[in-house]
């Protein structure tokens, strides 16, 4: 994305790429005020996080969008990086837009901060989201564009550095938008402006659910086999520890959770959230340390303004009935999304949302590119950390068994990333939270 030529004969990247190599660090470039790309302009995108989403993001980039290349790539591991490295010049969407050399190949714990200073204009996140933090307050310091997967952060001291990062965002004119991809979905955005018309009447209480079998983990067993120390065997096997995954109403529930706080959002500068929760959780079945410490259920009431109150289920157990859904009450209906079926029940009346629209896994890079183009940069950082935010306030009360509130979530010290430095180390599997005792930090 270069400067549009009418600008300056420098242009914006010789410039950020001369300030990059004197100054050596993206503090300086905060300094400077990123200038939107003219339509015919390419956008240079650097990957972090070459896995299973950020492979999956990179191509559905390419699907949507012309003008852009795949320029650099990220990864903690040289493994996962090749891996999708062949993955995307296989893709029958991504192998026209790579533009990927070696020297733009970083791995390693700062490879997120080489693939930012690398000449791109916009950044994937697509890491385990316990470093999402520092990565998008790194990027954002920078001046880049972003595609930020969900969610947003594992604790209350990551989120309150998000909403920093937000505030800076906006301000820079940065577009960001969230893998919350059910924002960028056809059915659900037509289903939440008629909710918010008044179609149901006034929002009285709603359910959100994400009941479902077993994921993947990568054992103790493979750990020894392979000789991975604690760390690399952790984050290889994030989704199982908090401090990266945020336990997986964190991690998978938030988008349930996102379309509740949606549904209850008045106005659209402050996302809806709930006030306060109480919930039950606990780890019956995925009891073995191949699982690390994190539960396998949750059961969380929330309750938002005007003492409306959200049910929140959600659950890992296998041969346990699926469900993933959410459903909005109101004084004169409901709406109820399941299995792609999206219907309003009015007086008891029953209609169908039969808009199509396309893939929101593509759509969700569509919005963001057109709005760097059109120099109407979208920004949904703030509202994907509110629904961050509203699952780890759930994980804090399911954990300690009391009552939190909003503000105890955002003011909460836990900081739940291993105190020192990232380095493959020794590193223990941290306590499993036993309600009553575990302390509310
Ligand atoms: N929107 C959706 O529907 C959706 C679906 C799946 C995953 N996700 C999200 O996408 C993110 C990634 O999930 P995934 O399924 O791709 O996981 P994954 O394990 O397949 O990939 C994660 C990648 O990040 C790399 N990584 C780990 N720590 C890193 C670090 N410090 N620096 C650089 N790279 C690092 C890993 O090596 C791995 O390649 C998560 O936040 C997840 O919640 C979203």
């Amino acid at each position: 994305m270069t400067e549009p030529k009418a600008n300056a004969s420098t242009s914006r990247r010789d410039f950020l790429t001369t300030t990059a190599a004197t100054a050596g660090t993206a503090a300086l470039l905060s300094a400077v005020t990123p200038v939107h790309a003219a339509g015919s302009d390419k956008i240079k995108i650097g990957l972090i996080g070459c896995g299973g989403r950020g492979r999956g993001a990179a191509s559905n980039t390419c699907e949507g969008n012309e003008g852009i290349s795949i320029y650099a790539l990220g990864d903690l591991f040289k493994d996962n990086l090749d891996s999708c490295r062949n993955t995307l010049k296989d893709d029958s969407h991504s192998r026209e837009k790579l533009d990927l050399t070696d020297d733009r190949c970083f791995t390693g714990f700062d490879a997120y901060k080489k693939v930012i200073d690398s000449g791109v204009d916009m950044v994937i996140l697509a890491t385990p989201p316990g470093f999402r933090p520092m990565m998008l307050e790194y990027a954002v310091k920078a001046g880049k564009n972003i595609f930020t997967e969900k969610p947003v952060g594992v604790d209350g001291p990551g989120i309150r550095r998000v909403l920093a990062a937000y505030e800076e965002a906006k301000s820079k004119g940065l577009a960001i938008a969230a893998g919350t991809q059910r924002r960028h979905e056809a059915p659900y955005i037509e289903a939440l402006k008629r909710i918010h018309g008044g179609e149901i009447g006034d929002i009285t209480s709603a359910r959100v659910y994400w009941n479902q079998g077993k994921l993947w983990h990568r054992s103790l067993a493979e750990q020894k086999e392979k000789k991975w120390s604690d760390m690399e065997w952790q984050i290889r096997n994030w989704l199982y520890f908090a401090w990266l995954s945020g336990d997986h109403i964190v991690e998978q529930h938030v988008h349930n959770l996102d379309v509740a706080n949606w549904a209850l959002t008045k106005d659209s500068s402050e996302p809806g959230h709930p006030l306060s929760c109480v919930g039950l959780g606990g780890r019956q079945v995925r009891t073995a340390p191949d699982f690390g410490h994190i539960f396998d259920h949750h059961a969380v009431e929330y309750v938002y303004p005007d003492n409306v109150h959200v049910q929140s289920f959600c659950r890992q157990i296998e041969n346990t009935q699926g469900n993933v859904s959410e459903q909005i009450v109101g004084t004169k209906g409901s709406f109820g999304a399941k299995d792609q079926n999206f219907v309003f029940d009015v007086g008891g009346k029953k209609s169908r949302i039969r808009t199509k629209g396309i893939n929101p896994y593509v759509q969700e890079h569509i919005d963001l590119v057109k709005s760097v183009r059109e120099g109407k940069p979208i920004n949904e950082l703030k509202q994907v950390a509110y629904s961050t935010l509203t699952a780890i306030m759930g994980r804090m009360s399911t954990y300690t068994g009391q009552e939190v509130s909003w503000e105890q979530a955002l003011n909460s010290k836990e900081v739940l990333m291993p105190e020192g430095e990232l380095t493959f180390r020794s590193l223990p599997i941290p306590p499993v939270a036993v309600p009553g005792t575990t302390k509310l930090v």
